[in-house]
């Protein structure tokens, strides 16, 4: 729980509305035990504060009876939460094995250079967060990435390119409603 203590004061401190509070509570009712229902509370926390926040975590620990270690264990165990304020559009690079034999890393480095960000690190105007991943179970599509809920197979270069034109002038909302778009980017090996 250090961490959280050391990185608490940047972040924003909500914990969970009143109606998420009641969602988990009812959630927990269906489990033999009531922790089982800690993934639920996490994305409750995350959904609502854009990351999962310390007040959040500490006050799904109190609902479910766990420790705030125990709550925090979890949210550090999955790469679909996020600790930290994340930008608008979340980029995941597939680094496991066939998505780096398939040129994750050129990818990668691409998406480096363009967005003027390392790996980890968000854009200063918030707009883009770019973290690397395991498996994202595409894997005969590599290279992969996820940008917030949509998968991108078989990623070229000039892909990637048109994508974050498009991006910096869109917001998530409308992008995600982009449909098309989702099923032109599936499988095909194109820009
Ligand atoms: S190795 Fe990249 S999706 Fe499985």
């Amino acid at each position: 729980m250090t961490e959280i203590a050391n990185n608490g004061s940047s972040r924003r401190q909500s914990g969970l509305s009143e109606s998420a509070r009641l969602e988990l509570i009812e959630t927990a009712k269906r489990y033999p035990i009531k922790r089982s229902a800690v993934l639920h509370g996490l994305r409750l926390v995350q959904r609502e504060a854009g990351f999962v926040t310390e007040a959040g975590m500490r006050e799904v620990a109190a609902l479910l009876e766990m420790t705030p270690h125990e709550v925090y264990d979890v949210a550090t165990f999955y790469t679909l939460f996020h600790l930290r304020p994340k930008g608008e559009y979340l980029i995941q690079v597939c680094r496991t094995l066939p998505c780096a034999l398939g040129g994750a890393e050129s990818l990668l480095s691409h998406l480096e250079q363009r967005l003027g960000i390392r790996e980890g690190q968000t854009t200063p105007d918030g707009k883009f967060t770019l973290v690397t991943v395991e498996c994202l179970a595409a894997c005969g599509k590599a290279p992969v990435m996820q940008v917030n809920d949509r998968y991108h197979e078989a990623v070229t270069m000039e892909q990637v390119d048109r994508l974050i034109d498009q991006w910096r002038k869109m917001p998530p909302e409308q992008d995600a409603g982009r449909t098309t778009e989702k099923t032109a980017d599936k499988g095909a090996r194109r820009g």
